[in-house]
């Protein structure tokens, strides 16, 4: 156990683990000392001199951020003479800053502001003009307003800690002092906006947030990112039902403060001119609007006289939906011939981990995102972590900053982790395995290992995977890539075929009387049968819709309730934002189609749903109370779904797509347009710092 110290601080008698920094030990006590400059989890900085105290015995005031506790040390942090020091701080930082609190975006929420508010001068003793520079854009997505700026450097920390990118820098010193992009007047980086969501005060802007709102006006509204598989919570800002920003400034969810690009901004599709918002039946070459009522009894009669028929589900739909779709097709639809579009082997990899711990429900060889920031070591094979699961690299990163992890890369491309990595192994294509096998000696040595796997390994490949990691004689875990917010979902909720169902390209090539498609987009790379009746549900005119019969508006995960299970087998809450007019979520639709046709499937809302999915789906009995308190590890049954290697694989999304919705986010096709793209256009893996 820790060694504890003894302290005062204000009179009070605290304890602290030896080496905590006082700024810490009076956080843990419920004491605040403010701070600029400091910021958990990032290195120290010492700069802003916000934090100074009082310790007796010393003769001058203490920097409360870099100083660590000691036994009987007697603190003061309310004290006249600190308060004067902070009152003088604010004043030389106040000596450039302009006073537009007004119109800037962070007013509201500037922790300047509030320390001005708290502990600053009535007036200001400068008469001196203040030095002025124009605001600079760096990116479709990043402004900076350097007179603003207070020079904490969290932003230049951020980049080059928390995303390894590196990309802000200092010029010049003293009162000329300013932040600097990487290339000159532009930035070329990951456009995450880490920086300007640590930045205190108004300094850096959002390109999408700016001027378009005061922090008071909105709503926040907590939910998860439906974009990549790393189930990131975001906390949406929505004002007069549309939605203005995303963050995740509470530290809740998995994920933390981390979002990337996408989580962050590309929210915009929601409010795309092009979403659909009537239901559409085709007449000829065209397609014409119609009331959901003929929708659905359409529908209804088409499903009702299919002697034969295919499901095809979404990786982004809810689990309640997916349960619901799993359910319908079997009970009510009588067909096995069910599947989505399978993203990474989970089939073989529950097959080749059955009869370990980690499927008798406690999970011990399915690494969680926790693991990652906690594992000795983390071997990744076949995969670009920083461009297709920007959160699972930024866990990664953190435990080696913080743990100092040893990293192991085995990728056919240059990918960032090889800027930490122990050793890293270039293999061919269909060369992973032999990769992983060269570094048995250096992984022996761990205490044990994280193994991080894309689409690469499936199939034999994957048995032999988990037949090396046994190898080993240390705890192993695996995460099984998969690209969308709910892969896992619908792997879990039986959106495979089983006994002897169609898998999604049998489904296509099949002469099927009906094919359902659910928030899918299977044509985008695929012909079909030309003989199925087709019925779509989606958000977009999609390739797959364009073909349809019948077309079904659907509604995003942006605008509904229920869950999702992220990659590492995470369930989380999503939460309703906003209302898009003409549209109905999935559950809805198929609810009211079973009603027109008479299924007695139960009742169709998210909650009960939820109450079913307890009772029959293995390792999803968590009750509502303790999803509300943020994400639950599930445990998937092993072996259940026959695995379809060669037919399983990745989108090879990168950090600026993400499937369909990609093409509907405006912002996110601003960055690809910006400078930026000199090396994006390079595609995955080619920073690779
Ligand atoms: S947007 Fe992200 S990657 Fe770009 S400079 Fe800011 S922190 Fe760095
Ligand atoms: S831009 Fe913001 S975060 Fe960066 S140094 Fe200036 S005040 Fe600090
Ligand atoms: S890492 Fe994935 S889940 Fe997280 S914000 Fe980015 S796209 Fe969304
Ligand atoms: S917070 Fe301590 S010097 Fe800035």
């Amino acid at each position: 156990m820790a060694e504890l110290v003894k302290l005062t601080m204000n009179g009070r008698e605290i304890t602290a683990e030896k080496g905590t920094l006082l700024i810490e030990a009076a956080r843990q006590n419920g004491i605040e000392i403010p701070s600029f400059c400091y910021y958990e989890g990032l290195t120290l900085q010492a700069a802003c001199r916000m934090c100074l105290v009082e310790v007796e015995k010393t003769p001058k005031l203490q920097v409360g951020c870099t100083l660590p506790v000691a036994e009987g040390m007697v603190v003061h942090t309310e004290s006249a003479v600190v308060k004067e020091s902070r009152k003088g701080t604010l004043e030389f930082l106040l000596t450039n800053h302009p006073l537009d609190c007004p119109v800037c975006d962070k007013g509201g929420e500037c922790e300047l502001q509030d320390m001005v508010f708290r502990y600053g001068a009535g007036e200001s003793r400068f008469r001196e003009r203040k030095i002025h520079v124009p605001e600079a854009q760096w990116s479709p997505v990043v402004f900076y307003d350097a007179p603003r700026c207070i020079l904490c450097y969290r932003c230049v920390r951020a980049c080059d800690e928390g995303m390894g990118v590196k990309a802000l820098g200092v010029a010049n010193r003293g009162a000329i002092s300013e932040i600097i992009p990487n290339h000159e007047d532009h930035l070329e980086c990951d456009e995450c906006g880490a920086c300007i969501d640590i930045c205190p005060v108004g300094a850096l802007t959002s390109g999408t947030y700016r001027y378009q709102t005061r922090p008071w006006e909105m709503t926040h509204v907590g939910t998860i990112c439906t974009h990549c598989a790393d189930g990131c919570r975001t906390t949406l800002g929505v004002r007069n039902d549309k939605i203005i920003r995303g963050n995740n400034r509470d530290h809740s969810g998995v994920n933390g403060e981390f979002l990337c690009v996408k989580g962050r901004y590309a929210f915009d599709f929601v409010e795309h001119p092009e979403r659909l918002q009537s239901p559409m039946l085709r007449s000829g070459d065209q397609f014409e609007s119609i009331s959901w009522a003929h929708a659905l009894e359409i529908a209804a009669k088409k499903f009702s006289a299919a002697k034969s028929f295919g499901v095809i589900g979404s990786n982004h739909t809810t689990n309640e939906e997916n349960y619901f779709l799993a359910k319908m097709a079997r009970l009510g639809l009588k067909t096995e011939n069910i599947d989505h579009h399978r993203t990474g082997d989970l089939a073989t990899l529950f097959d080749a981990l059955s009869g370990k711990a980690a499927l008798s429900g406690k999970n011990d060889a399915l690494a969680t995102t926790d693991d990652l920031y906690h594992a000795k070591a983390i071997l990744v094979v076949g995969a670009d972590l920083s461009q297709q699961h920007p959160f699972l690299a930024y866990q990664a990163r953190a435990n080696f900053r913080h743990h100092t992890s040893h990293v192991y890369t085995v990728t056919t491309g240059p990918v960032r982790e090889e800027a930490q990595a122990a050793a890293s192994v270039r293999v061919e294509k269909g060369g992973e395995l032999a990769g992983v096998e060269s570094l048995r000696d250096k992984l022996k040595a761990e205490a044990g290992l994280v193994i991080v796997f894309g689409d690469a390994i499936q199939g034999d490949a994957l048995r032999k995977l988990v037949a090396f990691g046994d190898s080993l004689g240390m705890p192993v875990k695996y995460i099984c890539l998969v690209d969308y917010s709910n892969s896992r979902g619908a792997f879990d909720m039986g959106v495979v075929p089983k006994n002897g169902g169609l898998s999604l390209q049998q489904m296509l090539a099949a002469d099927l009387d009906v094919l359902w498609v659910v928030g899918a987009n299977p044509l985008k790379n695929a012909t079909m049968s030309p003989k199925s009746f087709l019925v779509v549900q989606d958000l977009f005119m999609t390739e797959t819709a364009r073909h349809a019969d019948l077309v079904l508006p659907a509604a995003s995960a942006y605008e509904k309730t229920g869950t999702v299970t992220n990659v590492c087998g995470e369930a989380q809450k999503l939460k309703h934002a906003v209302k898009v007019m003409g549209t109905k979520t999935d559950l809805e639709i198929m609810g009211l189609i079973a009603k027109e046709m008479k299924l007695d499937l139960g009742i169709w809302l998210p909650e009960k749903v939820f109450e079913e999915i307890r009772k029959n789906i293995h390792g999803y009995d968590v009750s509502k109370a303790v999803l509300d308190l943020g994400a639950v590890t599930t445990a998937p049954l092993n072996g259940r779904v026959a695995a379809l290697p060669g037919l399983i694989k990745s989108s090879g999304d990168t950090l600026f797509t993400s499937g369909s919705l990609t093409k509907y986010s405006k912002i996110l096709n601003e960055v690809m347009e910006s400078p930026g793209v000199l090396y994006r256009g390079q595609g995955p893996g080619a920073r690779g710092q």
